[in-house]
């Protein structure tokens, strides 16, 4: 943000009250005032909307914690397809739940597994929509952590980034447009880079959840997605909350290994990292409202505490001003559709 040249606000609110010509409300009398003075406008293009996919047809299964949320099977993900198609939001974004889970997560790589199968579909159905992929092991690996474990339960960062790579590639091959890698391993970004690029998908950009946080946010996202782990946290791989200089470091090293996106996540209770981020990189950036977010302004609206399309709105821009270009939310098709109805 640029200083204003002329006379500063100090000089002017130094005035005696009644001979100070500030009076900040005359821009906010009239919404058509507000309009024109807005700084933040949000755009349907910004949103990404993030999707659950098992294998089946005809379901479409509520997620008790979220809402509005669903699992569906690949026949129903195309509906939804449809529905973002129409609502002019950004894109997609894809979890899979798979049918089988072993401690490895051989399902993750499986090229007719719930994601893959759910690309081409979607693909097949709406090629312009885009389509990114998360990847990541919890949702396949048994223990319900994000990698392959060591003898003694940690887990083991380099031996993951070759299933990472895998699930990768098994993704790019079945269309998806965009890979995003959400497992917060070390090196993950160069080991994928390298992966597409030697499978001949050196156009396909990733988005990497750079700076994401052990965070208690992701609570009903883990119902969803049925990755909650069997023992422990994820603290040994995901960010301590209470660091900032930190999240720079975890930036700048994708970026050095390629990064073509830049996530932080979650979003509202990070606003100062994701306005560090912007200023720090200047690359595209995204943040991730995730599950406890949606959740909590849900569950308040319910019970008639707060207006639940107001404080979803306002939830919203507060991320966009913060610098996020991207928003990966839930709301994306009611926020949508909020926008166009004004
Ligand atoms: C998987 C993953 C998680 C989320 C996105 N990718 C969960 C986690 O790390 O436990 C959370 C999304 C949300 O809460 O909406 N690694």
């Amino acid at each position: 943000m640029s200083e204003p040249s002329m006379l500063s606000d100090e000089m002017l609110f130094g005035l005696e009250p009644s001979r100070s010509p500030v009076r900040l409300r005359r821009l906010r009398r009239t919404e058509a005032l507000r309009r024109v003075v807005r700084e933040t406008r949000l755009n349907a293009a910004q949103f990404i909307w993030p999707l659950f996919v098992r294998s089946g047809t005809g379901l479409r299964t509520p997620i008790g914690s979220m809402p509005g949320v669903f699992q569906t099977s690949v026949d129903e993900l195309v509906k939804d397809a449809g529905r973002a198609v129409e609502a002019g939001i950004g894109g997609v974004l894809l979890f899979g739940i798979p049918d089988h889970k072993d401690s490895v997560g051989s399902s993750a790589w499986d090229p007719h597994g719930p994601v893959a199968e759910g690309v081409r579909a979607i693909k097949a159905a709406y090629p312009q929509l885009l389509v990114i992929t998360d990847v990541c092991m919890c949702e396949y690996t048994d223990h319900g952590h994000c990698g392959v474990l060591t003898g003694d339960g940690d887990v083991d960062n380099d031996a993951t980034l070759e299933l990472l790579a895998r699930e990768a590639v098994a993704h790019a091959e079945a269309g998806a447009d965009i890979i995003a890698p959400s497992d917060m391993m070390d090196h993950r970004v160069g080991r994928l880079r390298e992966a597409l690029d030697e499978a001949g998908f050196s156009h396909l950009p990733i988005m990497s959840y750079a700076a994401k946080y052990a965070s208690a946010f992701y609570g009903p996202f883990r119902e969803a997605a049925e990755s909650t782990p069997s023992f422990g946290d994820r603290r040994s791989y995901q960010m301590d909350p209470s660091n900032a200089r930190e999240a720079l470091r975890e930036v700048r090293q994708d970026v050095a290994e390629g990064a073509d996106i830049l996530m932080v996540k979650p979003a509202g209770a990070y606003l100062d990292i994701i306005a560090a981020v912007k200023q720090d990189t200047g690359l595209p950036l995204a943040a991730y409202q995730v599950s406890g977010e949606y959740s909590m302004i849900k569950a308040a609206a319910e019970r008639g505490w707060i207006d639940g399309d107001r404080a979803m709105m306002e939830s919203l821009v507060a991320i966009a001003r913060a610098g996020a270009d991207l928003i990966i939310t839930y709301f994306a098709l009611d926020a949508a559709a909020a926008l166009r109805a004004r």
